[in-house]
């Protein structure tokens, strides 16, 4: 008998944050951790976000908003909805939450029944299959493979749905593996789901701007009208506009799903920060040329890292169309043994060596749902990844 209950034992902490907190904890105990687990640019809120918010709290735009959102942030949304994604939402279509990550909690927890099925392709963001099962549901992951760019194929799709389907849950630039759909590979998939009407779609569209070699974003919604009735799309502002801090996510979808979703939220958190939600409108109807610079940086930082990964023992990297995550294959460590004598059994053992061997913090693919691989970010300075790089060469050179 304990005092916690039961549903938490069905979930983890989330991997990134702990690992986060455990290398701070390292730095604080003295040692000189290379960290790259982070999955926030490095880059600062854009000044103008920081000026609409002074004149936001001078003008004591600081009180309760309506539990979705403003109605001037909602206008905003759907703005940006048409605009980048051909996509009509009115203000009672759109919501907005305390991130992304709770769109995407309100969704299921609204959604899922005891023993409903959730399609979560794997590699994947680590909350979605402990968020489903918070929601008593059923995570259903179909793993996609490196040889298909990590990408779901419409075949697997189909094998995975059965009458308990729920959801598919998309996502795409992909975290961790940085795998995007073209045009006609949504179409590919999109096909599969009119065939099952009782399938919902979740996209999350986080990192929708951070693609790169000059591909065009496309959502699922957009290449099938017909989908939308049945489509949450989930987007905010965290990675775009560099405000992790800030906590502002949004979702577009049918009224009667995003009724239900402020329902749940005006029981939980009520609306997000007001003062946030004013940066939100600020990022989003403001400049949005200094997005395609970052993206630039964070394509050379990609190059460097691939191409240094790859000249390692044991080691071999794909290169990621999108977001800011590299998630190399380490099949050929495994099985090795350590300068101190253990063998390698799996990616957490390597990165666990990692840490202790050369004080460089990086994720294991486990967490993932995809091993042997791990993940770095490179959402960080390139003389850190340089130095995180030429401690993990070390650490493969040293194997036996
Ligand atoms: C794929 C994906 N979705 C959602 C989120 C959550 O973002 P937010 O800060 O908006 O909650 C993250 C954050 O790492 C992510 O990688």
């Amino acid at each position: 008998m304990t005092f916690i209950a039961a549903r938490l034992n069905r979930i983890k902490p989330s991997p990134s944050s702990m690992a986060g907190q455990r290398a701070r904890e390292l730095r604080a105990a003295g040692r000189d951790i290379v960290g790259l687990t982070s999955g926030e640019p490095d880059f600062d809120t854009p000044p103008n976000v920081c000026e609409a918010v002074v004149r936001a709290m001078a003008a004591s735009k600081t009180k309760y908003t309506d539990v979705g959102g403003t109605p001037e942030l909602k206008a905003a949304i759907s703005d940006k909805f048409r605009r980048d994604n051909e996509l009509a939402y009115g203000p009672n279509e759109i919501i907005v939450g305390t991130g992304g990550k709770q769109i995407i909690f309100n969704a299921l927890m609204c959604t899922v029944e005891a023993g409903d099925e959730v399609i979560v392709p794997a590699p994947y963001w680590v909350s979605y299959p402990d968020i489903a099962l918070l929601a008593d549901g059923t995570p259903v992951v179909v793993t996609c493979r490196p040889e298909d760019g990590f990408k779901l194929r419409a075949e697997d799709l189909e094998r995975a749905i059965t009458p308990r389907t729920r959801w598919l849950v998309l996502n795409a630039p992909n975290n961790p593996s940085g795998a995007t759909y073209t045009h006609d590979e949504l179409r590919a998939l999109a096909d599969v789901l009119l065939r099952h009407p009782h399938v919902w779609v979740m996209t999350d569209d986080i990192y929708e701007h951070v693609l790169y070699d000059g591909r065009r974003f496309a959502t699922i919604a957009q290449v099938e009208p017909a989908l939308k009735e049945r489509t949450l799309t989930i987007n905010g502002v965290s990675k775009a506009y560099a405000m992790t801090g800030w906590r502002l996510g949004y979702g577009g979808a049918p009224a009667p799903l995003v009724k239900a979703m402020v329902k749940l939220q005006s029981q939980s958190t009520s609306n997000a920060s007001s003062i946030s939600q004013a940066a939100a409108l600020e990022a989003l109807s403001g400049p949005q040329d200094f997005i395609a610079g970052r993206t630039r940086i964070f394509q050379e930082r990609r190059d460097k890292v691939v191409a240094l990964l790859n000249q390692m023992p044991g080691i071999s990297c794909h290169r990621p169309e999108g977001a800011f995550y590299v998630f190399p294959s380490c099949a050929g460590v495994i099985g090795r043994q350590t300068p101190a004598g253990q063998v390698l059994a799996s990616d957490n053992d390597f990165v666990l060596y990692l840490l202790e061997a050369q004080n460089l913090a990086v994720l294991q693919g486990e967490a993932y749902g995809l091993s042997p691989f791990f993940r770095i970010s490179f959402a960080t300075s390139m003389e850190k990844l340089e130095e995180g790089c030429r401690r993990l060469r070390l650490a493969c050179e040293a194997l036996r």
